[in-house]
């Protein structure tokens, strides 16, 4: 039997790789992804041949990434509890996916992953394994070996003479994800939900105090929904996050620091930088406000928060966010046009949009003489007739005035 392991090239993934093959006697195939985390990927394929792995995958996702899974979030305007731009939990469902893929590919019949049992991250891979592959087999070490401790995981290497070359010298004291959307920090200081984060773990941005004095404009196009270029230059979508990842981190913005609630229950502190996430957040409500109706836009908040759920929850390729995403995807026919931004100081400021689909009607809206676009006297009925219930109920002796 075969097993293909989510293999990040870090120490606690090779443990787990030599782990599976003593433990189950099975064949380990490694799968590492690029998803933009900005770290080399060849290190991970030597130590993969150095431990004597066979077949290795390792793939470029980063287009797919931001195509099929961050662009289609941000057309519902997605945030988790109000703060979260779920940088993490939207990049599981794709490693998910190409595990499964894999495992057809090589005939493996079971995965692994390296998350602990405490978190969100075993949730995601292991909902979308079983909704892809409903045969497969989940193997996740950390809820069942007993090495719970660095200690025990360096004992583990030593006696199975696996390499700990310690990454530039030192380990980071965060548990730390990072891909194009996102790098996120977890545990070390942040345990208490008090202390204050050292300036140095904020590794893509400056902090506000030290961003330019001098704000940066840019311009952004859409088209339904999605940004296709920058500045009037046409990019691609990871082209697209990794431009403004660069130009927000460069003026602070996007960082948070927030208490979460997990889906296994409890709550969690973590930071996260989201530069461009926060951008286009920003943007895509701009150019929204001019060419949405308004139920449409109404209803698309009042669904956004349950869209948020799923996809943190893990339920990406769940059957209802396949449909939320069908309704959010034809909400955005007419999201087209151009934003434009000043980035200053940790802030996204929106100073211009425009659209040929606008439904922003400058003769209707303007307060000066509109031509008779707009009959002033029509609001007096309208108004009295909302009020008609309150009327009855008032003469009923059910004023709130008493
Ligand atoms: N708490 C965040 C989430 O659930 C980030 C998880 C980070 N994962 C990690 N393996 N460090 O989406
Ligand atoms: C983990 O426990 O593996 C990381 C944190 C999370 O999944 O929420």
């Amino acid at each position: 039997n075969k097993v293909v392991l989510a293999y990040s090239g870090g120490l606690d993934t090779s443990v787990i790789a030599k782990w599976l093959e003593d433990t189950y006697q099975c064949e380990v195939v490694t799968f590492t992804a690029d998803l933009g985390q900005g770290e080399e990927l060849e290190p991970a394929r030597r130590k993969a041949e150095a431990m004597g792995i066979k077949e290795i995958f390792i793939d470029d996702l980063r287009e797919e990434f931001v195509r099929d899974f961050v662009f289609p979030m941000f057309r519902a305007n997605t945030i988790y509890e109000g703060e979260y731009l779920l940088g993490t939990s939207i990049a599981r469902p794709l490693i998910a996916k190409r595990l499964v893929e894999i495992a057809n590919e090589t005939g493996a019949d079971a995965i692994a992953h390296g998350a602990t049992g405490k978190g969100n991250d075993q949730v995601r891979f292991e909902l979308g394994a079983y909704a892809l592959k409903p045969g497969i087999q989940v193997i996740a070490p950390w809820r069942d070996w007993d090495l719970n401790s660095r200690e025990s995981l360096l004992a583990y290497c030593e006696q199975h003479n696996i390499p700990v070359e310690n990454k530039q010298g030192k380990k980071s004291p965060y548990s730390m994800d990072a891909n194009l959307l996102h790098i996120s920090y977890e545990g070390g200081l942040l345990e208490s939900p008090w202390n204050e984060p050292e300036e140095d773990m904020w590794l893509w941005s400056v902090s506000p105090e030290e961003a330019p004095n001098e704000p940066t404009y840019i311009e952004l196009d859409y088209r339904h929904g999605d940004i296709v270029a920058i500045n009037g230059e046409k990019m691609s979508p990871a082209q697209v996050l990794a431009h403004l990842n660069q130009v927000g981190g460069a003026n602070g913005i996007g960082r948070v620091d927030i208490v979460e609630n997990r889906y296994v229950g409890m709550k969690a502190r973590g930071c996260y930088e989201t530069p461009g996430g926060t951008i286009m957040l920003k943007a895509h409500r701009a150019i929204e406000s001019i060419t949405l109706d308004r139920e449409v836009a109404h209803l698309k908040d009042e669904l956004m928060p349950r869209y948020a759920k799923l996809i943190y929850n893990g339920y990406w390729w769940s059957p209802e966010r396949e449909m939320l995403q069908q309704m959010i995807d034809n909400s955005q026919r007419y999201v087209n046009g151009k934003v434009r931004l000043k980035l200053y100081k940790g802030n996204v400021i929106v100073v211009g949009r425009k659209s040929k689909d606008t439904l922003f009607d400058e003769s209707i809206a303007t307060f000066e003489d509109d031509a008779g676009a707009y009959d002033q006297g029509d609001a007096g009925g309208f108004i009295k007739l909302n009020a008609l219930r309150m009327r009855i109920a008032a003469k009923k002796g059910r004023s709130p005035l008493k």
